[in-house]
């Protein structure tokens, strides 16, 4: 009997530590908003690739229609920014330019997992 009582006394432990878990998980909140790369290989290729081209380089087959350039993805002056401004670009776009804003066509967690692939590709080769 008394047995029995301390092992429904541990099963509750056991449940209220994984309870607590669940509520709050030990991943940091950071994490959950980084981009997914696999993710943000589709969408760029969805809507991107046009213009910057599929390894990035500015080179897509609408580039050559484009008076102003598209950015190439492995020029420094690229990569030397931070997550946050290429997320700033990617969403309200540059002014005079063919690089328009994409909120409300892309969702926030949409724009991260693009930085995330936007980032892979820098770091490629041709
Ligand atoms: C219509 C062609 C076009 C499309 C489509 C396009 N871009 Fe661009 N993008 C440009 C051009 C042109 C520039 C360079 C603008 C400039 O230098 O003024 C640019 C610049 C950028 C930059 C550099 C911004 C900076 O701060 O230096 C990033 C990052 C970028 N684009 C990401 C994207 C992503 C991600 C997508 C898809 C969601 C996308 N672009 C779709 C034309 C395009």
């Amino acid at each position: 009997m008394s047995k029995k009582r301390v092992g429904g006394t541990a099963g509750l432990v056991l449940l209220m530590g994984m309870l607590a878990m669940w509520v709050a998980p030990p991943v940091p909140l950071a994490q959950e908003l980084s981009g997914n790369v696999l993710d943000g290989k589709m969408i760029y290729e969805w809507h991107c690739v046009r213009c910057h081209g599929a390894g990035g380089w500015g080179d897509g087959p609408q580039a050559r229609e484009l008076r102003v350039p598209p950015a190439n993805f492995h020029a420094p002056a690229v990569q030397m920014k931070s997550d946050e401004q290429l997320l700033t670009s990617i969403e309200f776009g540059l002014v005079l330019s063919p690089m328009h804003g994409w909120r409300g066509r892309l969702t926030e967690q949409e724009m991260q997992d693009v930085v995330a692939y936007v980032h892979l590709l820098a770091q490629r080769g041709r």
